[in-house]
């Protein structure tokens, strides 16, 4: 019996999933609605929500026998159906709950692994105990702010901070480019940083500056010359420019040697910029990831730089 890496494709972003199996030179054994299936086992991907290791079919005779089975596997389990959807949800109540309840920011992430499953046939489950996300289906809910952050953007950082960066930070100094009008600013604001630096061409809210530590600039950031600045501990952006000019801002810190960890949205115009986004890609050491809270767009990091 042959086992899959099964990879669910971000909603309205089924062709960059398909164009990075292109790139990573995978051939695609099954497709079922958003749902990618390739043999044998393989790594994450960008344009996935969720990546299901070692997936395998499960023979079932009857709705308590499917639930029976995926219970004998694992406690959590994330559905998503491709078809036979009623029976679906009829296994998947006779499972135990998991905990869906939106979460703190910088909530600890939970512990227990959270499988995946799907029913592919009325009388065949293909199931992984395995799964890259402790969330089901990769989907990532906070307890949000809907009144202090000036906009939504704050979740992005949120979510980085909370799954990818989650270590205490104890001072220090952090950078804002791209930061009206004050959402990652105010989060940043939020966390133990001494100082936050926040550079825009447009100024941010008062009401996020009246907080205090914060540095404001008004100017652009592809002017910042980095032996103005001591050293930085967090240099993060979010400005809106091609990706092209953002990853010579990123080389040009970089090079500086003075700062240790660097997250940054790549933001696309109509069409995904994949040759750049390989060049991101290029510096050692640095990720990408899609957030559950990025829309055509991707998150670049990099934890623990050079100095
Ligand atoms: C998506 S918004 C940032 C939202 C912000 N992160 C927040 O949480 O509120 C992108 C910002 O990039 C800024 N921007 C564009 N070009 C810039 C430049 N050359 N220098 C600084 N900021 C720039 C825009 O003014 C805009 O405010």
């Amino acid at each position: 019996m042959s086992l899959y890496t099964g990879y669910l494709a971000i909603h309205k972003f089924e062709a960059e999933l398909e164009k990075e199996f292109e790139i990573k030179g995978l051939t695609v054994a099954v497709k079922k609605d958003r749902l990618y299936l390739v043999e044998g086992t393989h790594g994450p991907m960008i344009w996935a929500q969720v990546t299901a290791f070692n997936l395998r079919e499960i023979p079932i005779t009857s709705i308590k026998d499917g639930a029976k089975k995926l219970r004998a596997l694992g406690r959590n389990w994330g559905l998503f159906t491709v078809g036979h959807h009623r029976r679906a949800q009829l296994i998947q109540e006779e499972l135990p709950e998991y905990n869906r309840k939106p979460i703190p920011f910088r909530n600890p992430l939970p512990t227990s692994p959270m499988g995946f499953w799907t029913l592919l046939e009325a009388d065949k489950i293909l199931a992984a105990t395995e799964t890259s996300s402790p969330f089901a289906l990769g989907e990532l809910t906070f307890q949000e702010d809907k009144t202090t952050p000036p906009s939504r953007a704050y979740l992005k950082l949120w979510e980085f901070f909370t799954v990818y960066a989650p270590e205490a930070i104890t001072g220090g100094t952090s950078i804002d480019v791209g930061s009206c009008p004050g959402g990652w600013t105010w989060v940043l604001r939020t966390l133990d940083f001494d100082k936050i630096i926040s550079v825009d061409k447009a100024p941010i809210e008062q009401r996020i500056l009246d907080l205090g530590r914060i540095d404001f600039r008004q100017e652009s950031a592809f002017g910042l010359d980095p032996a103005n600045f001591d050293e930085i501990d967090w240099f993060c952006s979010d400005i809106i420019c091609y990706p092209e000019r953002l990853r010579t801002l990123v080389k040009k810190f970089l090079a500086s040697g003075k700062v240790r960890n660097f997250v940054c949205t790549i933001k696309y115009q109509a069409e995904t910029d994949w040759a750049e986004t390989l060049k991101f890609l290029e510096i050692p050491g640095s990720e990408i990831v899609h957030l559950h809270h990025n829309k055509h767009e991707v998150t670049w990091f990099l934890k623990g730089a050079p100095r």
